[in-house]
């Protein structure tokens, strides 16, 4: 068969409000033409982000119910630490709110002030928590991937001449860790190969430094991988995974995302000193090492959602599924970061929207009229994310050189149907293009103004 389906049946719903555009006109001047400040009831497809929005399975549901929620040493972080260590390789197991939670852990043990933490593309959080230890979150990838419409199977690898010439040039006692993102979110949900990593581990190792995994969506990148890298068609990704990892010394995990639960990240090391230490902060603003800020019933939801997650047909539609929205809008002349990514499919805005300029937020602007258009939420991924402003002055002093929307797919969420109306609308969006006008910030915060930053129609 030709038709790749959604290997699930739906056993639960839940309704989407329907509006019209002038509500929505309303709703989103209501909202500062900010998404983020949107009511979700007021969007009817929310692509804002994959990340805690997936659909939860019957067994995870039923892992709920047995979640145990004894203060220590509950039989559902047994489970959780026994299918991470399962799937990953590593040793120690360290839960955590989310994702974020992992990193600051991490971060505040490694990181001092002046030193450099190079990566492929370091996540806005990511980037955040280094920044706020006084370190340098650097950004080392290929120079294909700042070509959006450049086909390479693997535009997330990191630029493995640059991170040589970083280690020589500030010194490898001033680097604490090297970090890799899979999949490269920021770079356009693109993957990692194995050689890549492979390549990175050797230099970490030669130098004696920690490399660490940002392993978000570990269970896509291993797919990719199987489908794009010699030796591996043949491979499982169970197998895969493993191998990737055992490069590594670690990794800080969202279990928003390959997790496909609702909450939870965790924190994986092989170094038991270090652990311990990660186990004393946790403690701290967390919780107790067996349960770390999430409930036993969260740490239930991500054992069985990891499984789940690395399961081949379940990989197969969603790697499909995304490349079904990507290449549909392509094929109308919409420009999109090229291939398509894992978990998300993001919109050149810059090619899309040419006739407004950078410090204008192409990006923006064109994720505000999906909005308008269709109820549709997507992220800007660009200017307003990760251009850097004046304080006092509040001027933007440097702007990333891509801008782009994510269309970021929540997984099991959506069916072809949904996605079909998605791609209706931006072609839609598409054929008007020339009438849509840039915005101006009149309100931001120093750090991630993107989440409440508010704008006015120019
Ligand atoms: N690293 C990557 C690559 C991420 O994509 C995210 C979250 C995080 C770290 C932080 O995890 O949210 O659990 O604290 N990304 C979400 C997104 C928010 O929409 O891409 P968290």
């Amino acid at each position: 068969m030709q038709n790749i389906i959604e290997p699930f049946r739906i056993k639960s719903v839940e309704p989407i409000k329907m509006s019209t555009r002038k509500n929505r006109e309303f709703y989103l001047q209501a909202a500062h033409y900010n998404p983020f400040l949107l009511p979700a009831r007021d969007v009817i497809i929310d692509l804002l982000t994959d990340s805690g929005t997936g659909a939860m399975s019957s067994e995870q549901w039923a892992g709920i119910m047995r979640g145990d929620e004894s203060y220590a040493g509950s039989i559902s972080f047994q489970r959780f630490e026994k299918s991470i260590q399962n799937i990953m390789g590593f040793k120690y197991v360290i839960p955590t709110h989310q994702g974020r939670a992992a990193e600051r852990i991490l971060f505040s043990i490694m990181c001092k002030k002046g030193q450099v933490v190079p990566s492929n593309t370091h996540f806005d959080t990511t980037r955040a928590n280094i920044e706020f230890q006084g370190t340098e979150a650097r950004d080392l990838r290929i120079p294909e991937a700042m070509d959006p419409e450049l086909l390479h199977p693997f535009k997330g690898n990191m630029d493995l001449d640059k991170l040589q010439q970083t280690i020589d040039s500030v010194g490898k006692e001033n680097i604490p860790l090297i970090m890799v993102t899979i999949t490269n979110n920021s770079g356009g949900g693109q993957p990692v190969s194995m050689a890549n990593i492979r390549g990175i581990s050797e230099i970490a190792r030669a130098h004696g430094i920690p490399f660490y995994v940002d392993a978000c969506r570990f269970a896509e990148n291993a797919y990719f991988i199987k489908l794009r890298e010699e030796g591996y068609a043949r491979k499982s990704v169970k197998s895969i995974v493993k191998e990737l990892f055992s490069y590594t010394d670690g990794c800080t995990m969202s279990a928003k995302k390959d997790g496909i639960a609702n909450i939870g990240g965790f924190l994986c090391s092989n170094d038991e000193q270090l652990a311990d230490k990660e186990k004393d902060l946790l403690i701290l603003t967390e919780g107790f090492p067996t349960y770390g800020g999430l409930a036993g019933r969260d740490l239930e939801a991500i054992a069985i959602g990891l499984n789940e997650a690395i399961e081949e047909d379940y990989l197969r539609y969603r790697i499909r599924s995304t490349q079904y929205l990507g290449d549909n809008i392509a094929s109308a002349g919409v420009p999109i970061m090229q291939p398509p990514g894992g978990h998300a499919i993001y919109i050149d805005a810059r090619s899309f929207l040419p006739h407004i300029p950078p410090h204008q937020y192409p990006g923006w602007s064109l994720a505000c009229e999906l909005y308008v258009e269709a109820g549709i939420r997507s992220v800007e991924v660009g200017a307003v994310m990760f251009g850097i402003h004046d304080p006092e002055s509040g001027k933007d002093v440097t702007l990333p050189e891509l801008d782009l929307v994510r269309l970021a797919i929540p997984r099991r969420t959506y069916t072809q149907s949904h996605i079909d109306y998605v791609i209706e609308a931006i072609i839609n969006v598409y054929r008007r293009r020339e009438k849509i006008k840039g915005l101006k910030i009149t309100r931001q915060t120093q750090y991630l103004r993107h989440f409440t930053a508010h704008f006015k129609k120019l």
